[in-house]
Formats: structure tokens, sequence, C-alpha cells
């Protein structure tokens, strides 16, 4: 395996249930997996989530998504090499994005550039499209922009809703997420872009 067996610092930022959050932690629970996350932020003190990540021993935090000092200050206190957004539902000031280009890595509930934004899968939906899916890519202040990591393709079966759809999807994400950020982390490590 890689030169060392040193592991980026991570921190994951959520809003809301953390699935994708949990996705995560759970696959670097094993040992070679490049990331070892301390810290879950979000900008709901009542996310599900959060109650999850303090009870599995993570460091949490509440931050203030208006105030950029405010994330960028909690963000290098962590101590992150690495940022993963899952499932935070706000938009990030580009200060923050802007520090952390290259470090931060989202994930999105569509085939970018298709269906930006809120309610991507019901855009998917409504534009009568036969395949939908999920994207992994690099944050930039653009919303849902930035260079595509994996994508995941998932096909529209006739009779889906928004919910049916928005499920496997879901499941589809929570394999693409962690194998993406194993694949950029361990690339980082290799050209030794740790801190
Ligand atoms: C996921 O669909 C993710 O792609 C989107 O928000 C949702 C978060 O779900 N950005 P969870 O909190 O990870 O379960």
């Amino acid at each position: 395996r890689a030169l060392s067996n040193r592991r980026l610092t991570g921190a994951i930022m959520i809003s809301g249930r953390g699935s994708n959050m949990k996705a995560l932690v759970a696959a670097a629970a094993q040992p070679d997996f490049p990331v070892r996350f301390t810290h879950v932020f979000s900008d709901k003190a009542e996310a599900p989530g959060l109650a999850w990540a303090s009870a599995e021993g993570l460091e949490t935090g509440i931050v203030d998504p208006k105030d950029a000092d405010d994330i960028q200050g909690r963000l290098v206190d962590s101590g992150a090499e690495l940022v993963c957004l899952a499932g935070y539902m706000r938009v990030l000031p580009s200060v923050v994005t802007d520090a952390w280009a290259g470090r931060m890595i989202n994930i999105h509930p569509s085939l970018l550039p298709k269906h930006k934004g809120l309610n991507a899968q019901a855009k998917a939906l409504a534009a009568g499209d036969k395949v939908a899916g999920a994207t992994v890519h690099l944050v930039e202040a653009d919303v849902d922009s930035g260079e595509i990591l994996e994508q995941g393709r998932v096909d529209i079966l006739p009779g889906d809703q928004e919910d049916t759809l928005s499920r496997r999807i879901l499941s589809v994400e929570h394999q693409i997420y962690p194998r993406a950020v194993s694949r950029y982390a361990a690339a980082m490590l290799a050209q030794g872009e740790g801190l």
C-alpha cells in the first residue's frame, strides 16, 4: 500500500439526517481508509446526524451558516485537511470555499451538471429523464459546480415518485461517496498534500 500509514484528518458538515456522514464514518473505520474523521459540524443544532456523531465519539459543533469567520475558524481549529459536505444544505460563503479549494468535497443527488440546487430528484422526474444518479465533486463558490470525482447512475423506473427515486439514489450515494473520498484523499497523500 501507500508510502506511509498517515491519514488525513477530516471534518464533515451536515444539516440533517446524516446518512452520507454515517457511510463515510463507517468506511473510515477500515484500517486502510486514508481519512480519519474527527469533527462533524452542522448549521442546525437539532440535526439528527449530530446526535449520532456525538454518540460515536466524534467532536461536534454548530456553525452560523452566514458567518464565514465562524465556519472558517471552526474548520481550521478542527485540524481538518479535508472537509466533506454531506447534506449540508446551505450555500457556503465564497471566502470559505476559496480557502478549501481542492480540499472540500460534496455529494449531490443528480448527474451533474444536470439539476443543480434543491430537489434535484424531483427535477429529474419533472424533466422526464430516463436516468438519474449522484455526483461527488470538488466544491467551488458556485453551487454544485467544481470538478467531478465520481458519478453513479440510477435508472428512473415507471411509476417512480420523488421518494422512491430518492431512496435508490441515496443507496448509490452511500457507495460512491466513501469510494471517491478514499481515492481523492489517497491521491492527496501521495502528492504530499497533507498539512
Ligand atoms: C443527500 O441526498 C445528498 O446528496 C444531498 O442531501 C441529502 C443528504 O442526505 N446533498 P443525508 O443527510 O446524507 O442522509
